[in-house]
Formats: C-alpha cells, structure tokens, sequence
C-alpha cells in the first residue's frame, strides 16, 4: 500500500478542520497505520493554542502554504486560476515531509488552512480523499455545501476523480435535523446533479463528537485519545472515510458508465 493522503478542508474559520483531521489521524493511528498529522499554515495564520499536538499518539507538524507566485496584474483572470491551480510546491513539500516522518506507506492527514488557495488542482489530485467538514448552524452548512461544489466543480473541469465527503459534527440528538438540511442543500445546489449524481446521504460521514466536559479536558492538555470509548470512536470513524470513499468511487464510476 502506498502512501494516503486524506485533506481536511474548507474555507471559514471554525469550520471543525482540526477536530476532523486530529480524530481521522487518531483513528489511522488505531488501526496500525504510520500516520502524521500535519496542519497547513498560511503567511497569516494567527500564533494557536494546540492541545492536539501535545496531546495526540502520534507525529504532528506543521507545513506552510507558500507564497502566491507573482503575476503580471493585468493577466487574463483565467491565466492566473490555471497557474493557481497548478502550483505543487505545496503537495510536493508535503510528500518529502510523508516520507521523512511514515516512509513510503503511511498515512498523511492535513488540517488545511482557509486560504482560498489551499484546495488547488494540484493539491487534491494526490489526495486518498477530501473531508469537507460541516458544522451545525445553517450558515456552516452553507459553507460546507460550498467547498464541497468547489471541490467537486475543480475536479470535474480537470477530470479527475477524488472521492469527496462531507464529515458532519453534531450531538447525536441533533444529527438527523443536521442531515437533512445539509441533503436539502447539497441538492438545491445542484439541481441536475452533476457534481453529486446519487443520495447526498452517500458522501456524509459522521465525525465523533465531544461533549463539553471533554472538550474542556482536552483545552486542558489532559490525555484524552486513550479513552477506550473514544478510541472504538475514532477507529469507526476511519473505517466509515474508507467505506465512504470506496462507495463514493462505485457511485461516480456507474454513473459514468450511465452517461
Ligand atoms: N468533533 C467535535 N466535537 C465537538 N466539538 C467540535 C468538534 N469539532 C469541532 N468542534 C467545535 O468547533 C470548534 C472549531 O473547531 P476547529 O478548531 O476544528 O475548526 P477549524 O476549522 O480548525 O477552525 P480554524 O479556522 O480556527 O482553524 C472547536 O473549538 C469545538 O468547539
Ligand atoms: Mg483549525
């Protein structure tokens, strides 16, 4: 098996991207996977308290989003998207960084900025798949249905095929109503389906969700990834990316076949 990589992205801040990739990471981790955790910073990134780092079992690093290239002002919108879409100095940093830290079969998980150029062409199109995380409100769904038509329309204009969720972050009481606002959504966008032909409820994978008392333990610094219950948590949350992925993959592959 070679290496994975799994990105975590989307574009508003408090979207739940470190919570999704530290419990994906975590989960790889469970399962006997060589796995770093890797958070992709930006020029601007604001100085973070981190209790994933000293806190998680297994390698975290940090690796920066580089410089846009500088571009002639008056170049054609389209011209600078291409090259913008292009650029791998971000992707090929990140494999040099995969192997120093799991060799050539281990599994990379990055906690992507918000910066709009974090999800390029070049960079998805390495990825074992792309987590959209959503959050509760409307407005984070919003956002949420928006990366994910934004990941989607990127592959489509460059064919190629990247399995593509939507991890959801939400009480187990309040899930269901979560759900179908986030399916309501994902088909409003899309009326003739094109950049999700199935059930939205085929890409939405369930992230395990913290309640209070541990997320204060965790701000605190205290151990909390080796709680059995936790562990069976995020182990199943990694088997359900994996089972998502593959039938992500089914989906899309049938469908073409259709057309
Ligand atoms: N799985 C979860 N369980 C409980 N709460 C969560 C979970 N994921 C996210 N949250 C809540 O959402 C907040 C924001 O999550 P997170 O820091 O992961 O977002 P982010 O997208 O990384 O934000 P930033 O823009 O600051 O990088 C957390 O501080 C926490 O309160
Ligand atoms: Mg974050």
């Amino acid at each position: 098996m070679a290496t994975r990589i799994y990105l975590v992205g989307g574009w508003n801040g408090g979207a739940g991207r470190t919570f999704t990739a530290a419990h994906l990471a975590c989960g790889l981790h469970l399962q006997g996977r060589r796995t770093v955790l890797v958070r992709q910073t930006h020029s601007g990134s604001p100085l973070m308290i981190d209790p994933f780092e000293t806190t998680l079992p297994l390698p975290c690093c940090e690796l920066r989003l580089t410089e846009p290239y500088m571009l002639p002002p008056d170049l054609a919108v389209g011209m600078t998207t291409m090259i913008h879409h292009a650029d791998a100095r971000f992707i090929s940093a990140l494999h040099k960084l995969a192997l120093a830290e799991v060799g050539s079969d281990g599994d990379v998980v990055v906690d992507l900025c918000s910066n709009e150029r974090a999800l390029n062409a070049a960079t998805l199109r390495d990825a074992a798949a792309i987590l959209v995380p959503a959050r509760e409100s409307v407005f984070e769904i919003d956002w949420a249905v928006r990366g994910f038509a934004h990941v989607r329309d990127t592959q489509r204009y460059r064919d190629f095929l990247i399995p593509t969720l939507v991890a959801t972050i939400a009480p187990d009481s309040r899930r269901a109503r979560q759900a179908a606002h986030l399916s309501g959504l994902l088909r409003d966008c899309d009326p003739d389906c094109d950049i999700l032909p199935g059930d939205p409820s085929e890409v939405i994978v369930q992230v395990p969700f913290l309640d209070e008392a541990t997320l204060a333990a965790l701000f605190d610094e205290r151990p909390i990834w080796q709680d059995p219950e936790l562990q069976a948590r995020c182990l199943a949350f990694a088997e359900a990316v994996a089972e998502r992925a593959n039938a992500f993959m089914t989906m899309m592959l049938e469908h073409a076949d259709e057309c």
